[in-house]
């Protein structure tokens, strides 16, 4: 989704421009632009990668000592130069904008500025705040004025950045329901949506909050807050030192991030374990300081999410109801807001996000508080993100940075982190022996090198993905907590081989799905050795007696025998509760090297977001 980056400093701010957009690539777009002051301001924009924009930079010599620059993922308007930011307004003098997110009153507020003279020339609701913001400046002759009472005009989620041909000197930037943060430097102060973007530059950063409005000049900073007064109140926010490695950003001796972030997940599942590693016994504290009072009132659990994160809460609803004897539902969050569900004060409401930012989930999370629900966890990547900020509990997934758009060490840590609230909801219940909690211990020490194993079967892998690479159509089978596992595998190789793939309960295959199957319909069958494995032979059997080809992947115990058009990979052993994480990895690594025979853009998969910021 977009991103901004925004400097002012002692030197030319391009470089740290165009660095900050390179390094929110990841999150998603399809056009890029910049804006520096040099008493006048010059404008790039291109709808190619921001690649692009640095040859055009170097052609046109751009420079300043201030800048905004972004990335846009289109909303309003379809990708084109036209609609590229920074949008430029201004009757006396210029001004430029950037926005990430949605003006939802953009359409009244345009006939409005219409109204006043404001000629538009694109499709973009941004182009609203640019006018908007010359309007007000018109009156206040104050550009940090001009921006406070715009926003209290605007409805919608959004940041921005703006700043002015007469005040080359200086940047503001706001924020309101989209993530955006500051960089405080030695030689400059910098804003932009995510700390990976000004890492060269600082370390220190503020989180700026709701209703925040700042304006940065090369050695000073202010914040006001505008929620309860149009002009803002002055505010202090604190300073974080962000720990972010460089190394965890950028892609080392690898082809691609995703392919790192697969190579990855051992690791990142035994840092997000780190805590129950080093334990004898397992307990609520793990989740917050109030855990052990609210998982004590807790009798239900209500979880939401969006795409990958949604498949884990799937993946969890089996495991609270089977171990932990709870009650779970879970609901894809941009369904659930517009419905009018029935509260219950006692369910823990999940809300489960790696990026802590997916608009529809956090407003999902408050619309559950605002019909009553008092209890709510984050399980998230990332600790400073507005999930966290707005639950009662909390667990922070340790995957560090996840770069490629499709998500894969946030879901198997999310699995891990989901598998220990079960275990604890559970021992909290009664329903875990202190004999099966040391056992459960053992399995989570253990989950690391089972996955290290897991990865062994990539040379497997490759072979199958050169047969489904010239496919346009694939079905994937699972069965129980396997089910929500065959989904993220179609969601993984749809998302970065743009291979149609569906998923369906294996059960579920005779009603319908069946008559898609011919020779040309690859299936791929998630097949461990657990207590449904008996239905699903069956239920493979009837597709290999239609002529469909399966591509199952087995437990080393599951006996299922290679024949003409079953081809069998057995993951190295079979991990009981934890087999859901294991049996992740090989459909992880199939999409993975389908994409790269295809030769798909693997980490920015078309049309793809990473942190999807609007609704
Ligand atoms: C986007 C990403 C997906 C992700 C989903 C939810 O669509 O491309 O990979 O699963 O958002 O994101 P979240 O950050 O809330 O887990």
């Amino acid at each position: 989704m977009c991103g901004i980056v925004g400097a002012v400093a002692r030197d030319n701010v391009v470089p740290v421009l165009l660095e900050g957009l390179l390094r929110l690539e990841y999150r998603g777009y399809d056009s890029a632009g910049l804006v520096v002051s040099n008493n006048s301001l010059h404008r790039l924009r291109t709808t190619g990668r921001v690649a692009e924009l640095i040859k055009l930079v170097g052609e046109q010599n751009a420079e300043g000592l201030a800048g905004i620059a972004h990335t846009r993922w289109a909303t309003h308007g379809a990708p084109s130069e036209r609609n590229a930011h920074p949008h430029i307004s201004g009757t006396e003098s210029q001004i430029a904008v950037v926005h990430n997110g949605i003006i939802e009153n953009h359409e009244s507020m345009r006939e409005r500025l219409q109204t006043d003279g404001y000629v538009f020339v694109s499709d973009t609701d941004t182009e609203v705040i640019a006018h908007l913001v010359d309007y007000h400046l018109k009156q206040t002759q104050d550009l940090f004025k001009a921006v406070c009472l715009s926003i209290a005009e605007l409805q919608g989620a959004y940041a921005i950045g703006v700043m002015e041909e007469i005040r080359p000197d200086r940047i503001i930037v706001a924020r309101n329901g989209a993530p955006l943060l500051l960089g405080l430097g030695e030689d400059g102060n910098y804003a932009a949506s995510d700390a990976s973007a000004l890492l060269k530059v600082t370390r220190n950063m503020i989180y700026l909050e709701e209703g925040d409005v700042a304006e940065l000049v090369r050695d000073q900073y202010r914040i006001v807050n505008c929620l309860n007064n149009q002009l803002g109140e002055p505010v202090e926010r604190v300073v974080h030192k962000s720990d972010l490695s460089n190394e965890a950003i950028e892609m080392g001796p690898y082809d691609h991030f995703m392919q790192k972030e697969v190579f990855e997940q051992p690791g990142a599942v035994a840092n997000t374990l780190e805590m129950v590693f080093n334990a004898q016994s397992i307990s609520p504290n793990l989740f917050g300081a109030q855990a052990e009072s609210v998982l004590s009132d807790t009798d239900s659990i209500l979880i939401l999410a969006c795409g990958t994160s949604y498949h884990a809460g799937l993946v969890a609803q089996y495991w609270l109801e089977t171990v932990a004897g709870m009650p779970c539902s879970v609901q894809i969050a941009s369904e659930y807001r517009y419905r009018d569900p029935i509260a219950n004060p006692k369910t823990l409401v999940v809300g489960i996000s790696q990026s802590g930012e997916t608009a529809d989930t956090l407003a999902a999370v408050s619309y559950a508080k605002e019909l009553g629900h008092q209890y709510s966890l984050a399980v998230c990547n990332v600790a400073e993100s507005a999930l966290v900020r707005q639950t009662t509990l909390r667990f922070l997934t340790r995957a560090g940075p996840e770069i490629g758009v499709a998500s894969t060490k946030a879901f198997t840590t999310q699995l891990a982190s989901l598998l220990l609230l079960t275990v604890t909801l559970a021992k909290m219940r009664n329903k875990l022996s202190a004999e099966r909690e040391q056992q459960m211990i053992r399995a989570l020490r253990h989950l690391p090198a089972a996955l290290q194993s897991s990865l062994q079967v990539e040379p497997e892998v490759e072979v199958w993905a050169r047969r489904f690479s010239e496919k346009h159509h694939a079905l994937f089978l699972g069965r129980g907590v396997h089910y929500p596992i065959a989904m993220e595998g179609a969601l993984k190789l749809k998302e970065i081989s743009y291979i149609h793939a569906e998923a369906y309960a294996a059960g579920e295959l005779k009603h319908g799905p069946l008559a898609l199957v011919d020779s040309e319909m690859p299936i791929v069958a998630i097949a461990p050795n657990d207590q449904l494995l008996g239905k699903l032979k069956s239920n493979l059997q009837e597709v290999h007696a239609r002529g469909g080809e399966l591509y199952v992947f087995a437990d080393a115990d599951s006996q299922i025998e290679e024949s003409e058009n079953l081809h069998v990979i057995r993951l190295a052993e079979h991990a009981g509760l934890l087999s859901p994480i294991l049996h992740t990895i090989p459909l992880q690594l199939l999409a993975y090297h389908v994409a790269l025979k295809k030769g798909t853009d693997v980490d920015k998969p078309r049309n793809l977001a990473k942190a999807v910021t609007v609704e």
